[in-house]
């Protein structure tokens, strides 16, 4: 099996590693030799162990020897054309891009689905954890109706640093990319783009329907403080970078933003690079994925994994996607309910919420602030209450908190 790799940066140069360093070229779990043709990259790699690179992508699409492509680029431009390309001349496509899979995965399945061939993207969400395929073929006996996931190796990488490490932010950052964990723009990861892209990913996936990232409500993690730690600490509570989505009777609420979980959260030990997802079915009841979630090894195990996927049935379409979303099947996440943890500046003595529990930490870094933490609102109570409190106090910041 004669495949090849566009993009040979952090996750392509995994792929190749994997394949290389596998005595028999994969042949004992594929049934097939696999041999990787052409890598396309416009770089030069003097000290790579491959001498297959080209500059043209016409080497692959034209190459009719070439049964697979890992596209392992990122970004929209020029992956979009060219998977576009290579399904339409019939040569199956896997991918680790979740931000072309978000925008265009619509259209790509159903031009694999006509050509007779296959797009896996495996790699796609949570780096080397099995979600992607067990969302349509091992959970395929249940209703899905939720998923909820630290999605991003980078932000949760950053946040368990500054929990953990008492480092910098900015440091942090920093480790992450030299890790090679984070987007070559960490704006989306910090900012929540990448974990929206995947759990509009996995939400299209779980409930049939196609989920528009863009129409997402996302917040990252650039306001979160120390001073937000340590309240969370004080009624046994860790911030978490979650996507959330769920199945409503008439359309589905989906939703990125820090929040705090109960430590006994199945989601709340999840730190570093590892990524956790929660889906909840009829039958099965909750099920959780566990693993890293970004890196080189790691994503590349599930490229791989797609293209020896795909060797073993060459000859037919894979069969996963959604359908087509319709007007008003993303719910207004406003109307979604959560208890509020709202700090602000003021003497916590003059507090009187009805409702509402008040936080302070005994430190004298925190004299003149306090917390609240709010019973279950909606986004519009939750204004109501905000105006309140901003008559009186100034507001630092809030953050969502999601039950048990
Ligand atoms: N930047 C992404 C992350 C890479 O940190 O999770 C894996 O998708």
């Amino acid at each position: 099996m004669k495949i090849a790799i566009m993009g040979f940066g952090v996750v392509g140069g995994g792929v190749g590693e994997i394949i290389r360093k596998s005595p028999d070229g994969l042949l004992s779990r594929s049934g097939e030799k696999i041999e990787i043709k052409r890598i396309l990259d416009l770089r030069d790699f003097p000290d790579s162990p491959f001498t297959c690179f080209t500059k043209d992508f016409n080497d692959i699409l034209q190459d009719e020897e070439i049964e697979i492509v890992a596209e392992v680029m990122g970004g929209t431009k020029p992956a979009y054309e060219f998977t576009k390309q290579l399904l339409l001349a019939g040569k199956h496509v896997v991918s680790s891009n979740k931000e072309l899979v978000a925008k265009h995965g619509t259209e790509l399945l159903e031009i694999a689905k006509e050509k007779n061939v296959s797009y896996l993207f495996e790699a796609s969400v949570g780096g080397g954890i099995p979600i992607i395929r067990p969302l349509y073929s091992s959970l395929s006996a249940n209703e899905l109706t939720a998923v909820l996931g630290i999605l991003n190796g980078t932000t949760n990488y950053i946040l368990t640093q500054m929990i953990k490490e008492n480092a910098s932010f900015d440091d942090a950052l920093k480790g992450a990319q030299e890790k090679g964990y984070a987007e070559k723009d960490p704006t989306a990861d910090v900012e929540g783009h990448d974990t929206c892209r995947k759990i509009a990913i996995l939400a299209s996936l779980a409930f049939g329907k196609y989920v528009n990232s863009e129409e997402i409500k996302t917040e990252g993690i650039t306001k979160i403080t120390l001073q937000d730690v340590a309240y969370a600490e004080q009624i046994g509570c860790v911030i978490k970078l979650l996507g959330m989505a769920s199945k409503e009777k008439d359309g589905v609420y989906a939703r990125v933003c820090p929040a705090l979980l109960k430590k006994d959260h199945p989601l709340a030990g999840i730190d570093d690079v590892f990524n956790g997802i929660m889906v909840q079915g009829d039958a099965i009841g909750d099920v959780m994925f566990y693993g890293r979630g970004a890196g080189s090894l790691p994503t590349a195990s599930a490229v791989v994994s797609d293209i020896i996927e795909i060797t073993k049935q060459k000859d037919s379409h894979i069969r996963l996607g959604w359908t087509e979303g319709c007007e008003g099947y993303l719910l207004d996440s406003n109307q979604q309910k959560f208890r509020y943890y709202l700090r602000v500046s003021g003497n916590p003595e003059t507090a009187k919420f009805s409702g509402c529990q008040v936080i302070t930490v005994d430190k004298p870094e925190f004299s003149g602030e306090f917390a609240i933490l709010t019973p279950v609102l909606s986004g519009d109570e939750f204004e109501v209450l905000k105006n309140t409190v901003a008559a009186s106090f100034d507001i630092l910041g809030f953050i969502r908190m999601v039950a048990e």
